[in-house]
């Protein structure tokens, strides 16, 4: 094994900036068959159709299988890969539908299917250990209860991972949602995914692999399985979804033109706000979705996609050729000054550090001085309780750091504020040497182990990746409050199926929230100190009660749910729901109570805190048809008759 100080002398341990010697070297190992840049139009990859579909789910079934395809233009080349094909098929799901997805494992190896970017129980993981041995298969279930974004699904065995998706096991995974269908942003054949990878050859054409502990970098830049291809578009406005597939290479994306690129999403969706940036870098797994206008562009005119710190002498610094060839009216208007915001997750309760080195001794690059080890667990997260996590990196190479089942948001970097470009959730991000770097995470809603690593996936190989035990949360005891009302309020929303991520203002129906997190929520929506037992339900005078009938209305509240069950679509009774009332306000039993005697008409906002919320309309007619609008004056009835208080006044 080469120490550190060797591989310092090769120049194979090193920022972007070092790596030219290096890559000189690869040139010189492997001169793969010439190419001519642009030659090859890019393809976009084949989307993926379920084999069946029922009311909640999509079922697929994929095989990953030997196969030649066409890279290099006249010679086929072997590759392992998703139903054969390089890149793999584009997932397509939606928010809160689920898929389910068959892996047949038509190879001589072993596989492991990770969907990087998905919030999965943890035998969906595609924990490194957890293989797909030849022959077999396994059934993979993504919920899709989260944002919509461009995951992307890939190998994952434990040391070869780095072989298995270089030798073709990467494929786009795309979830929407009605939020961002709500703005004006490109579709369809104007909304196009690009994987961006790096690869070197041997004259037949076969893919020549190094299982480096350093980088595996290639000579020829391939795009969605074509080596610089070119794109034939419109001189209109197209959203591009880039992911960098390679295993170590980084890119900093630009255009030839000297436009800015305009980024809308990042790893985790769309950002607050666009990001106008002449450049934008992308290390390995990180994602950026981009809209870029060809409209000034004259049509016969092109436009490059460059790599500015790739090597301009082996063609590193080209990417592809977008050729402006037809004029087309654009229905799509000015990128949306916001775009969707960041979910507030509340404030961390526990800060964890992390090292990213090489170790002399073992000749292996760990996190906090160890190697991965399957039999051990690093930290042990709570679920649902806010951390930092601080990764500073002490070795001399950048490391992508990715966790698994979290996205996470920036918080700094040396102090410093994040990029532009990654400002928005995350799940992957640059740790520069010598930097540190903090994000925001919270782990919700599956326990068990997943792990975290460097996506250099030579690294990720050899030996830089960890994992966490996320597990139960120590709640806070509400019983201890007074009159145990809070108590029971808490248990009956808890029990009311809300969405998760409802702190976060996000609805999700059918998901089920954790007692923790209701308590988080509550304690934010009553105003209530955090920790255990330190707010008094029944101490809090005026506004109180409105905000928990705010909270209560827009937890979606689930019929049922003041017998302590759970049964969506199924009707709540006008009993039934007084009855939640008294005990959640702690009213007397009976009525009529003196809500509209509450300082400062309460009782009007309160209503129309709960009508906004988008209850399910028909409530007031005992039915429950979530997502569904709900007027103010329907909410207005609804409660008056629950309660049995005096039609209020609508506004
Ligand atoms: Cu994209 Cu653990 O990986
Ligand atoms: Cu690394």
């Amino acid at each position: 094994m080469l120490t550190r100080r060797q591989l310092l002398q090769m120049g194979l341990v090193g920022g972007a900036a070092v790596l030219l010697p290096w890559e000189r070297a690869i040139v010189a190992l492997a001169q793969s068959p010439s190419t001519t840049p642009f030659a090859v139009d890019l393809p976009i990859p084949a989307v993926k159709s379920p084999t069946s579909t029922d009311d909640t789910t999509d079922y697929y079934e994929v095989v990953m299988q030997h196969a030649e395809v066409e890279i290099l233009p006249g010679v086929l080349t072997p590759v392992w890969a998703y139903d054969g094909l390089y890149p793999g098929p584009t997932i397509k799901a939606r928010r809160d539908r689920t898929v389910v997805v068959t892996q047949v494992n038509e190879l001589d190896v072993d596989a492991s299917v990770h969907n990087h970017g998905a919030h999965v129980r943890p035998e969906d993981d595609g924990h490194p250990v957890d293989l797909i041995p030849p022959g077999g298969q396994k059934v993979y279930t993504y919920p899709n209860l989260q944002r919509a974004a461009s995951l992307w699904y890939h190998d994952h065995v434990m040391h070869v991972t780095s072989r298995n998706v270089y030798m073709g096991l990467a494929a786009f995974y795309l979830i929407g949602d009605e939020v961002e269908d709500a703005l004006d942003l490109p579709t369809g054949e104007y909304d196009i995914p690009i994987v961006i990878q790096d690869r070197s050859f041997e004259e037949d054409g076969t893919l020549r692999f190094v299982d480096s502990i350093n980088s595996v970098l290639g000579n020829t830049i391939v795009v969605n399985g074509k080596p610089w291809p070119r794109l034939e578009v419109a001189n209109r406005k197209y959203r591009l979804r880039f992911l960098n597939g390679s295993n170590t290479r980084d890119y900093e994306l630009a255009l030839d033109s000297g436009d800015d690129l305009v980024q809308i999403g990042t790893d985790g969706g769309l950002m607050p706000e666009p990001n106008r940036a002449s450049s934008i870098m992308l290390s390995p797994a990180e994602r950026v979705e981009i809209v870029i206008d060809f409209a000034d562009v004259p049509v016969g005119d092109s436009v490059v996609l460059k790599n500015l710190i790739g090597n301009p002498n082996i063609g590193l610094d080209d990417i592809m050729r977008f050729d402006v060839v037809r004029s087309e009216d654009d229905p799509v208007g000015a990128v949306p000054p916001t775009l969707r915001p960041v979910p507030e997750r509340g404030p961390a309760r526990v800060t964890r550090d992390f090292d990213m080195d090489f170790s002399d001794e073992l000749g292996l690059w760990v996190i906090n001085g160890q190697p991965f080890d399957e039999d051990r667990i690093d930290v042990r997260p709570q679920l649902d309780v806010p951390e930092i996590w601080r990764v500073h990196n002490s070795a001399g190479a950048p490391h992508p750091f990715h966790i698994h089942q979290g996205m996470f948001q920036v918080v700094d970097r040396d102090g410093e504020p994040p990029l532009p470009a990654e400002i928005g959730m995350k799940d992957t991000v640059q740790v520069n040497p010598g930097e540190t770097v903090s994000f925001h995470t919270v782990l919700t809603r599956y326990t068990g182990v997943y792990v975290y690593h460097c996506h250099n996936l030579a690294h990720e190989d050899h030996d830089m990746m960890a994992q966490m035990e996320i597990v139960p949360a120590d709640i806070p005891e509400f019983s201890d409050i007074a009159g145990h009302t809070h108590e029971e309020a808490i248990l009956a929303v808890a029990t009311a199926g809300i969405t998760t991520g409802f702190p976060d203002g996000t609805f999700r129906p059918q998901d089920p929230v954790t007692r923790g997190q209701m308590a988080a929520f509550l304690q934010r929506a009553l105003e209530l100190p955090s920790g255990a037992g330190g707010g008094q339900f029944s101490d809090v005078g005026g506004h109180t009660h409105e905000e928990a009938i705010a909270a209560v209305a827009a937890a979606e509240i689930a019929a049922g749910f003041p017998d302590g069950t759970y049964r969506p679509q199924q009707p709540v009774s006008r009993d039934q729901m007084a009855s939640f009332l008294q005990r959640a306000l702690d009213l007397p039993p009976g009525g009529p109570h003196p809500f509209t005697d509450v300082a400062g008409n309460p009782h009007e906002p309160a209503i129309a805190a709960v009508a906004q919320e988008g209850i399910a309309s028909g409530f007031p007619d005992g039915t429950y048809r979530p997502r569904q609008q709900v007027t103010r004056g329907q909410m207005a009835a609804f409660l008056a008759r629950a309660l049995d208080m005096d039609t209020p006044t609508p506004a």
